[in-house]
């Protein structure tokens, strides 16, 4: 992987990041309040282009810019909102304000018009056309309606409309220039525009409902409120709002100032705050989890199909490599041919693998599906596609082609309409037979032992290179339409090279446990005579009907034969209908194949030959020798002392 596929990778997880924590932190600015300003640092501010900060005050209408502050409205806002109320929750937040209201007439004969505390969803802007009268609260069309979104405790200066009841009071105003509720401060000995600093407290309890404002020129008295009432601000207001000062002057002015500032609410959202930090952090570390995830997904996977590509490339250069490889199908194809591998199309069950049924290329075909779990499958895979992909022998199940794709193994065999041996000997399957008898005859039967010698003598002896079979059993003998036998499963086979080396063994121990010479255990290795062991346990099993167990049969036979009641062996099944002679000759022979020593077991070459007639069964002793290991190769005696017995045996 380059590094600039890394990049391109990477870069949108920092995007994402840096949006989900821009978004939580714009998500999570709304809280409470609580500041405090003796003076005002202009960048907490929010303000219209006729106010100002200057001379420690905020000038909600300016004094100094511009030829005149003759009809301005301006507003000064705390640049964060805070939560006054949440739906969710029916929760309303208290708060109390401190500020000292300093307001200098211009002329001092005529002056206007007054400031006012307001709560608003407004930030930017104050409404057009709303100097004079309109105190920068509302104008003639916001006026009453809830477009303005506004709460203003109006400090006013002059008496502009008919419902003010003079030109010194506070009123209480909500969407509206209409106060729904005014003092006048005359009777408290307070006068607004004396130019003096004038403290207010205003108190909101949002629990109660209760607002409470206070105006005093001695201080904060909190004994009795100046104005007080309820009301819900829920009902008029946004949950979030900005809280500041907005003022105006009409053809009189005023300079309309506040010189300090204390603001405190109560958190209401908390938890949620709260929560929601820690949902943005869930989001933002999920979301994290979920591209890093799908980026390492994404590069495995890459990664996988490139290995994977490179080891099919290498199994199929080992394949292409051996002499003659069958045909070489696309897993498309072996799919179709057997719909997907159904069930419905399964023929049994391997070591290795399963055998399904197939049409391709228009021809019935077995196709072997190795599983994937089995370590050994592409070994066995390889092993069998390069032994017998280039054989053509009557008695060898033939190879039609392979598929290796997408770490799929799967062999095409030409289809043996008859199955395997085993079915027929123990599960009486040969009922397209043709026969009133579902047992197969003593003919048949030696004409299917005939095939299995003719093909391991083929393997052994008869091709360049010498292979042993390592899995001669019942089970992988096929049987063709005319019920020859097909010697297959060949995934345990392996070549060795011939050519006057001595070694003519495999290492690797493998097979089925029946069929398995005694000495394998102590050589942990194949030999062609451990091939023969396995043929001659294949041997009883025909002739006597049964399976063949632990070596059971062996000793059982061998019984039989020491008492020279060997016949008795014979599958009962058969009703004595076989050539007494050749049945017996079977018989020896497979003794003889299973003779505990190796050494004194038959070449498959000669056990051919005795089961054609070309040779005489080899002798054996009557009682089953015991296994010994080392086993003692024949000494010249020995060999000499056979001679003699086999021409005696003759006379
Ligand atoms: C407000 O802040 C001041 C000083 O930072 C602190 O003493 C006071 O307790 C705070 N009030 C609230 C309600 O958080
Ligand atoms: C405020 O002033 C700026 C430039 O000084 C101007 O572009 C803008 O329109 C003014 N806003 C109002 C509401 O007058
Ligand atoms: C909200 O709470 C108040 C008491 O604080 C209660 O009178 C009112 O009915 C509640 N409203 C709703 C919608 O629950
Ligand atoms: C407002 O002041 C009153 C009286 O001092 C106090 O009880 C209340 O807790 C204060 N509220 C806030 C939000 O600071
Ligand atoms: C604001 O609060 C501080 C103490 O936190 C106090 O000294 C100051 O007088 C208050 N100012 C106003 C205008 O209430
Ligand atoms: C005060 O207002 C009156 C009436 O409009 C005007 O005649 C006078 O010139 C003003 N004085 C000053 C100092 O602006
Ligand atoms: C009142 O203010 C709003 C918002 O600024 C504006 O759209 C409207 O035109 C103004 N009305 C008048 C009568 O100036
Ligand atoms: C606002 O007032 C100006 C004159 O000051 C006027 O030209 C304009 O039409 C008014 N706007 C509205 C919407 O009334
Ligand atoms: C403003 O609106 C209120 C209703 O909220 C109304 O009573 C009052 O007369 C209006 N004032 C003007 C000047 O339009
Ligand atoms: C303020 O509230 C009013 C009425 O609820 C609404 O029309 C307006 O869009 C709000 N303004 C902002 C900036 O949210
Ligand atoms: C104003 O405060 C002074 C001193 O704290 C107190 O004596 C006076 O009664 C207060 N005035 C009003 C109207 O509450
Ligand atoms: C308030 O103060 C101004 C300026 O000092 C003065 O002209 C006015 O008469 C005073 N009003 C009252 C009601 O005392």
């Amino acid at each position: 992987m380059s590094s600039s596929n890394k990049c391109m990778c990477i870069s949108p997880i920092v995007n994402l990041l840096v949006v989900a924590t821009l978004l939580s932190s714009s998500v999570i600015q709304v809280e409470s309040l609580n500041f405090s300003y003796a003076t005002f640092t202009r960048p907490d501010f929010t303000m219209t282009n006729h106010s100002d900060i200057a001379v420690d005050a905020l000038q909600v209408t300016r004094e100094a810019r511009g030829p005149s502050i003759a009809n301005l409205a301006g507003r000064i806002l705390y640049k964060h909102p805070f939560q006054l109320w949440r739906k969710r929750k029916n929760i309303t937040a208290s708060f109390n304000s401190t500020f000292v209201v300093k307001i200098t007439p211009k002329n001092n004969t005529i002056w206007g018009e007054g400031l006012a505390f307001i709560l608003t969803n407004e930030s930017r802007s104050v409404p057009d056309n709303s100097s004079g009268q309109w105190l920068g609260v509302v104008n003639a069309s916001t006026n009453g309606t809830t477009q303005g979104n506004i709460f203003a405790i109006e400090f006013d200066t002059k008496k502009s409309f008919e419902e003010d009841i003079d030109d010194n009071h506070v009123g209480i105003d909500v969407n509206s220039i209409y106060s729904i509720k005014q003092v006048s401060l005359n009777g408290i000995g307070v006068n607004l525009s004396s130019g003096i600093e004038i403290p207010v407290r205003v108190q909101y309890d949002g629990g109660l409902k209760t607002l409470d404002i206070y105006v005093n020129t001695s201080g904060y008295n909190m004994n009795s409120p100046t104005i007080s009432m309820l009301l819900d601000l829920s009902e008029h207001l946004s949950e979030d709002v900005y809280v500041g000062f907005s003022a105006s002057t009409g053809e009189y002015t005023q300079n309309n100032c506040i010189k300090a500032w204390n603001f405190t609410s109560t958190d209401i959202d908390d938890d949620d705050t709260a929560n929601l930090l820690w949902m943005w952090i869930l989001i933002s570390a999920a979301l994290i989890a979920f591209i890093a995830g799908l980026f390492f997904l994404l590069c495995w996977r890459r990664k996988m199909k490139e290995k994977q590509i490179h080891k099919d490339s290498k199994v199929e250069l080992q394949i292409q490599g051996s002499a003659s490889a069958p045909q070489k199908f696309r897993l498309k194809d072996v799919k179709h041919a057997t719909a997907n591998f159904h069930p419905q199309s399964m023929l049994g069950r391997g070591g290795c693998g399963i055998v399904y049924k197939g049409l391709l290329s228009k021809k019935e075909v077995a196709v072997k599906r190795f599983s994937k779990d089995s370590n050994q499958g592409v070994q066995d895979f390889i092993a069998e596609i390069t032994t017998i992909g280039n054989f053509h022998h009557r008695n060898l199940v033939k190879l039609v082609g392979w598929c290796y794709e997408k770490n799929e193994l799967v062999l095409v065999y030409e289809l043996m309409p008859n199955g395997s041996l085993d079915n027929h000997l123990f599960f009486n399957k040969s009922r397209d037979m043709g026969g009133s008898s579902s047992i197969l005859s003593w003919e048949r039967r030696h004409i299917i032992i005939c095939g299995v010698a003719t093909a391991l003598d083929y393997l052994h002896n008869g091709c360049e290179k010498r292979v042993l079979h390592r899995d001669v059993k019942s089970s992988n003998i096929m049987l063709d339409s005319e019920f020859n036998a097909r010697l297959g499963d060949f995934g345990l086979a392996r070549t060795i090279q011939l050519g006057g080396e001595t070694h003519h063994s495999t290492k690797e121990i493998a097979g089925t446990p029946a069929y398995m010479a005694p000495e394998s255990f102590h050589v942990g290795r194949a030999t062609v005579e451990t091939d023969v062991y396995a043929f001659g346990v294949l041997l009883l099993e025909v002739a006597c009907g049964r399976k063949p167990g632990n070596h059971r049969i062996i000793d059982w036979v061998w019984e039989l034969y020491q008492r020279a009641q060997i016949i008795e062996a014979m599958d009962i099944r058969l009703n004595g209908d076989f050539n007494q002679e050749q049945a017996e000759y079977v018989l020896r022979l497979g003794l003889a194949c299973c003779h505990p020593n190796p050494y004194q077991r038959p070449s498959m070459r000669t056990a051919l030959q005795v089961l054609t007639g070309e040779a005489d069964p080899p002798t054996i002793p009557s009682q089953k020798p015991a296994f010994t290991w080392p086993a003692m190769a024949p000494s010249a005696a020995e060999i000499w002392m056979t001679l003699l017995e086999e021409t005696n045996s003759h006379e």
